[in-house]
């Protein structure tokens, strides 16, 4: 998932377990029509390698490419062809206004709420596929394109955080994937729109052009879409927001999630974004910070995106001609979305390590075999073309690539980073990571191009390179998050061999801290059950040789705690109250 600066539901869904309702019919629309947010992403990520490499757009735009790949008038080296610095800027400009635009998503979500980010995102869409579609020069082109960047770096924040805000909360984790499902499903929609048009001269017209369909689909939803009860709450409009809640779940018993929700609310207003990154920057936070700017970094840096921007440029390098690059482009597309199902329907049961580390493998592999494959082969035809054998052989490795991003880096780059953070941090570090992602993408669109030129098959080394270095930097500092309750991720990092260096003394600190709450939850939990009358039960807690000693404090089997750091009760992960906050964020709520 994309995600923003926000938090969806602060301290967890406290009586998740009371919360009453079901999937209902009207929560799956609501689902579907912000998705369109997803797609909007993809097609736009995916539209452009087509269309720089369509015959009409190039002569337009581009002559110096022209000639060099339809007129063929110069004899520059085939990985040379499309080298051009303004058409490398054509595609990553989006990225860059993304950017820019994704710091004060977070901000007006907040301010304004998540229809009118939506509504804004949009028509920012509308706009920017308005003026590409109709360009008459570079710079009607270029302004589009960031147009539609700022409606992505809007989009990517309020999406995400409207569809966790409106879904049943145990279908909250699964809606992370599915915005990354819809972007890969968005991509494979462009490679079809770009191969269905190629035929006519001014097909890249309708190709840029049909990004506002998408856009008007979440127009009409940020219209039609009630505003996320989360959202209407957090502006004081709690009513309103009870109301909306009833109506998403379909019953008027909603009491547990709306305390849940008015909790929530009320401690995410104790952390300002500013106070958020002032933590965000001090020791005992590192490795979120560290974390939040290395995962997008390596998501970009497997060099997903040479693919998925240049694709067809690449095979139309290698001489396939424009009809078989787009359909390779549209095969590896379609296994780019089925592997990112994989990955939605596996990663909770395997955890996000496995993936991970299973698809440096595959990665470093399929990278090395296409590397070598055309350090050997290509030189050694005359006329710049691989032979088709050949090029089926390097379509089938980069399928295989494809399918070990699609379920590691690709979801993983957007879903870890979301889980590394407690309340406080969580807003800066979000923007931070979107951000993030959004610069090294800039970068990888800006560059990859003349690397294909200066580097030549070697630049399928240097990303395998890459892979080995982030797999290494997965097995040694990413832990496993699945299943880990927001408030246990500072013990987690403190008791982590490496991280704990990294941050210094302050580790030691969180331990020692997190040891005494879990004595002192311990005693509460022990005092209650006195309390309630079980009396008996008490009686045999506090007897020495009683065999039966676990009763007194029920263990929850959570799979990352060990002996040293038992969990009190299933209430206290379930329900971390103002108390079970870190101690950062006590001392926030006081001075609020
Ligand atoms: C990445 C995009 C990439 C896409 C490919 C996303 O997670 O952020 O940059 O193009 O996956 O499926």
């Amino acid at each position: 998932m994309a995600g923003g600066g926000m938090v969806a539901v602060g301290a967890e869904h406290l009586h998740a377990e009371a919360y009453g309702g079901r999937l209902t019919g009207y929560v799956i629309f609501v689902a579907i029509l912000s998705a369109c947010g997803g797609l909007l992403f993809g097609y736009d990520i995916g539209v452009t390698g087509g269309v720089t490499a369509m015959a009409g757009f190039q002569q337009k735009f581009f002559p110096d490419v022209y000639e060099r790949t339809v007129l063929g008038i110069s004899d520059t080296s085939p990985y040379c062809k499309y080298d051009n610095q303004v058409l490398q800027t054509f595609t990553s400009t989006m990225f860059l206004a993304g950017m820019f635009s994704s710091f004060f998503a977070g901000t007006m979500c907040r301010k304004l709420g998540r229809k009118a980010t939506m509504f804004t995102s949009a028509c920012l869409f509308i706009l920017g596929a308005g003026l590409q579609a109709g360009a008459q020069n570079l710079a009607m082109l270029f302004v589009g394109r960031a147009f539609l960047g700022f409606g992505i770096g809007f989009a990517n924040t309020v999406v995400p955080l409207y569809l966790s805000e409106v879904a049943p909360f145990n279908f909250r984790g699964g809606l992370n994937m599915l915005f990354q499902l819809f972007t890969t499903i968005g991509i494979l929609i462009a490679g079809l729109v770009n191969y269905g048009v190629q035929d006519w001269w001014a097909g890249w017209r309708l190709s840029l052009g049909l990004a506002a369909a998408f856009a008007l689909g979440l127009l009409v939803g940020s219209i039609v879409l009630p505003e996320s009860p989360n959202s209407l709450i957090e502006r004081g409009q709690v009513e309103k927001g009870r109301a909306v809640l009833e109506r998403l779940r379909g019953t008027k018993d909603v009491e547990a999630e709306m305390e849940d929700i008015l909790e929530a609310t009320e401690l995410a207003s104790l952390v300002s974004l500013r106070q958020s990154y002032t933590m965000l920057l001090t020791k005992a936070y590192r490795p979120q910070l560290i974390l939040s700017c290395l995962i997008p970094f390596f998501q970009q840096f497997t060099g997903i995106n040479a693919i998925m921007f240049y694709v067809p440029v690449i095979f139309n390098s290698l001489g396939s001609g424009r009809r078989a690059s787009l359909l390779n482009t549209i095969i590896i597309n379609c296994i780019n979305s089925a592997s990112t199902m994989v990955a939605v329907l596996l990663v909770d049961k395997f955890g996000r390590r496995f993936f991970l580390l299973e698809a440096g493998v595959q990665m470093f592999i399929t990278q090395t075999i296409v590397g070598v494959v055309l350090a050997t082969q290509f030189g050694k035809y005359d006329d710049g073309k691989l032979p088709t054998g050949t090029t089926v052989g390097v379509l089938v490795v980069i399928c295989v690539y494809i399918a070990s991003s699609a379920w590691s880096w690709g979801p993983m780059g957007w879903l870890v980073p979301s889980e590394i953070h407690t309340l406080e941090t969580r807003p800066a570090g979000m923007s931070i990571a979107v951000a993030a992602n959004f610069l090294f993408s800039f970068v990888i669109g800006q560059s990859f191009l003349s690397m294909l030129c200066a580097m030549k098959w070697g630049v399928f080394l240097f990303f395998a390179g890459w892979v080995v270095v982030m797999t290494l930097f997965a097995y040694f500092l990413i832990p496993e998050t699945k299943g880990v309750p927001v408030e246990r991720v500072p013990i987690m990092f403190a008791r982590h061999a490496l991280w704990s260096r990294v941050m210094g003394p302050v580790s030691l600190e969180i331990i020692e801290r997190d040891a005494t709450r879990t004595i002192s939850r311990q005693a509460a939990a022990d005092q209650r059950a006195a309390a309630n009358g079980d009396l008996k039960k008490a009686a045999l807690c506090n007897h020495h040789e009683n065999p039966t000693q676990s009763l007194c404090s029920p263990q929850v089997s959570v799979p990352w705690t060990d002996q040293h750091f038992p969990m009190a009760s299933h209430q206290n992960i379930l329900n971390p109250t103002r108390a079970s906050l870190s101690p950062d964020v006590s001392r926030l709520a006081r001075l609020g």
